[in-house]
């Protein structure tokens, strides 16, 4: 493809952008941008590390409370984690909320507080890998870097007709996007893809009449553009399965327990209850204080939860954390499984209160 004919394909997607940018909260849109105005680096990077594995709709509004609280590095440093985890709840993937806290405080250590500015010292900070370090330089700072997400990886698949399958067919890309990646207003073309991405070259029906790209995309060429990019084929996640106790004390609040630091879910609050396995549960013992009331399914990245559900009472002992089961914020599954636990003990399902029942008397 002849490189002028590439420039001004990222001339026409500059225009089409100008008309069709999404408006979001971590966004400085293309008319404030040319009016001067530049994104905060370090609302860049907090947007970006939320967006790692969480959709535009899920994480504007909890993105908008966090820069509330923590508008800079040092403010999100000065914070104990478990505040930022807890602020982090239903958002998933917790690492990157423990990661968070060590990024803003390395910002603070080696930096200054201040941001850095280039691929590599961005990638040398906890939590950020070469998208994510990409998409700050670009977007916060205007550096030509290649910032590459779903949505980008997928228009370049069918504009460049990409035949081989991801995830072989990164590098390809990555090249193949580097011809026509623009010098200047760099971090508004990875915002123009990501756009073009999301709202017109969409994975299942793209709307090519509304393309900016169409004339010379080769995939739209081909016919059938909806077929790329190609995948090899997924490996089906392996079940596990767990149980976990909902008890409650006489003032209606949940037993918790903080998991471990490290590993899945790590640092949250969770319900009690069994390790996550291939088998049956075992749940020795539960029958004196709880019930089984129905069972929560969840997907994690590596593997699917069916998790039992157990509703029972019990009495707070010193050293415990008991918490107000409608306010208290939890992660995903967990939330379900109290939802679940509190939609039967609400619902009339007396016999689900074995030990309740008993000390209401008493
Ligand atoms: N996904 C990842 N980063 C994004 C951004 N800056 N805007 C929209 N979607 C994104």
């Amino acid at each position: 493809m002849a490189r002028e004919k590439l420039q001004t394909a990222a001339a026409r997607l500059l225009r089409w952008y100008g008309e069709n940018a999404r408006d979001f909260p971590w966004r400085v849109g293309p008319r404030a941008r040319a009016a001067g105005e530049r994104p905060d680096p370090f609302h860049v990077l907090l947007s970006e590390v939320m967006l790692q594995q969480t959709t535009v709709a899920t994480v504007a509004p909890r993105y908008v409370r966090f820069v509330a609280r923590w508008p800079h590095a040092a403010a999100l440093a000065a914070t104990p984690p478990e505040e930022l985890l807890a602020e982090w709840a239903g958002l998933g993937y917790y690492a990157r909320a423990r990661n968070l806290h060590a990024c803003a405080v390395a910002i603070v250590e080696r930096h200054a507080g201040v941001v850095p500015d280039t691929e590599d010292q961005l990638r040398a900070l906890p939590g950020i890998g070469p998208y994510t370090a990409a998409a700050i330089a670009a977007i916060a700072y205007d550096r030509r870097a290649l910032a590459i997400d779903g949505n980008v990886e997928r228009v370049a698949a069918r504009y460049f007709a990409i035949d081989a399958p991801l995830p072989a067919a990164k590098p390809l890309i990555s090249a193949r996007l580097d011809e026509i990646w623009p010098e200047r207003r760099a971090g508004e073309f990875a915002e123009e893809l990501m756009d073009l991405g999301a709202g017109v070259c969409t994975p299942r029906r793209p709307d090519c009449p509304r393309c900016p790209l169409r004339d010379d995309c080769a995939g739209a060429a081909s016919g059938d553009p909806a077929a790329l990019p190609r995948r090899a084929p997924k490996r089906e996640r392996p079940l596990r399965r767990g149980a976990a106790l909902a008890l409650f004390d006489e003032r209606g609040r949940v037993l918790l327990e903080r998991r471990p630091s490290r590993g899945l879910l790590g640092g949250m609050l969770a319900l009690p209850g069994t390790v996550w396995e291939p088998g049956e549960p075992d749940v020795d013992g539960w029958a004196a204080i709880a019930a089984p009331v129905g069972r929560v399914s969840h997907v994690f990245t590596h593997f699917r939860l069916d998790l039992d559900v157990h509703l029972g009472a019990a009495a707070p002992t010193p050293g415990e954390e008991w918490a107000d089961p409608l306010t208290v914020r939890l992660p995903t599954v967990m939330r379900k499984a109290l939802d679940l636990a509190l939609a039967a003990r609400d619902g009339g399902r007396r016999s689900a209160f074995p030990k309740m029942r008993v000390r209401k008397r008493s």
